[in-house]
């Protein structure tokens, strides 16, 4: 299929049609996805989670986003790849966040960057867009700021929290955002929001009256054991898989059973000239 722009996610809205967007990070899971027909691919910061073993995102760098977005940009070269702008490489001036943005564009050829907030990142917001990117909101839950809420918790269950997330929805669409991700919200204020704007909004999260889902690889797939977030589905069981597979070959290399002959190597020439060796 070929790769999808700004306009197809837009067409797709119109059509009613769901987009379905996974989380990942390098080119093998990649491969399948894009082999799999999904819409999008995140390359997101919850690597610091899943392959660097932190507890939360903060400690994420630009360099690893990078390098992850170019692997994964390899795996699924005709999928749309949203990077994700870690913590810290976009908070302190918009030209900061321009320059961040522009590394994601020039060194992993993303079609659209993510960063998380509303209201008190607009101006960020506003000012990779007027530098020609595609910007994808993401407000709700927000992990780049979980000290800030105290833990990974959800948010807009109340009127007030609710309000919150209703301004920095307007904030973020104002600013210039094509899209916008609503993470950890009912379902209510997804239907709002995005009943709301008229740009597509997605759900992580957040029920199913929106615009499309994202989910991590992680959580569908069943690789991370650490903590599975009530709203994610385990479509199949890697970890289990894989653990079996590294069982069943620690038990074959102590009974000799691997390798086989099927993974030799076979001399070239004359067994007998070997054999004097
Ligand atoms: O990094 C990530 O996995 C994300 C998703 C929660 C959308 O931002
Ligand atoms: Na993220």
């Amino acid at each position: 299929a070929k790769k999808k722009t700004i306009l197809d996610l837009y067409k797709m809205k119109e059509n009613g049609e769901k987009a379905a967007w996974i989380v990942l990070y390098d080119s093998c899971f990649a491969s399948y996805a894009e082999e799999a027909g999904v819409d999008m691919i995140l390359c997101g910061d919850s690597m610091g989670m899943i392959v660097y073993g932190n507890a939360g995102t903060v400690p994420v760098t630009m360099d690893m986003s990078i390098a992850h977005c170019q692997g994964v940009r390899k795996g699924a070269p005709n999928t749309y790849l949203i990077g994700d702008l870690p913590f810290g490489s976009y908070h302190i001036s918009a030209e900061d966040a321009v320059r961040n943005a522009i590394r994601f564009y020039k060194e992993a050829d993303v079609d659209a960057v993510k960063l998380e907030g509303g209201v008190a990142v607009a101006d960020k917001i506003k000012a990779i867009t007027e530098a020609g990117m595609v910007v994808f909101g993401h407000i709700g839950l927000t992990p780049q700021s979980s000290a800030s809420m105290g833990g990974f918790k959800a948010q807009g269950r109340t009127v007030e929290s609710a309000k919150a997330i209703i301004e920095d929805a307007i904030a973020v669409y104002k600013a210039g955002a094509r899209t916008l991700l609503l993470e950890g919200v009912p379902e209510e204020i997804c239907a709002y929001v995005h009943k709301m704007l008229p740009i597509p909004v997605y759900g992580i999260g957040a029920g199913i009256d929106c615009d499309g889902q994202v989910i991590l690889a992680a959580d569908s797939l069943g690789m991370y054991k650490n903590f599975t977030p009530k709203f994610a589905k385990k479509y199949v069981d890697i970890a289990a898989m894989a653990t079996q597979g590294i069982e069943d070959y620690v038990k074959e290399v102590k009974e000799e059973a691997f390798p086989a002959p099927e993974h030799k190597y076979k001399i070239s020439g004359d067994p007998e000239e070997f054999a004097k060796l």
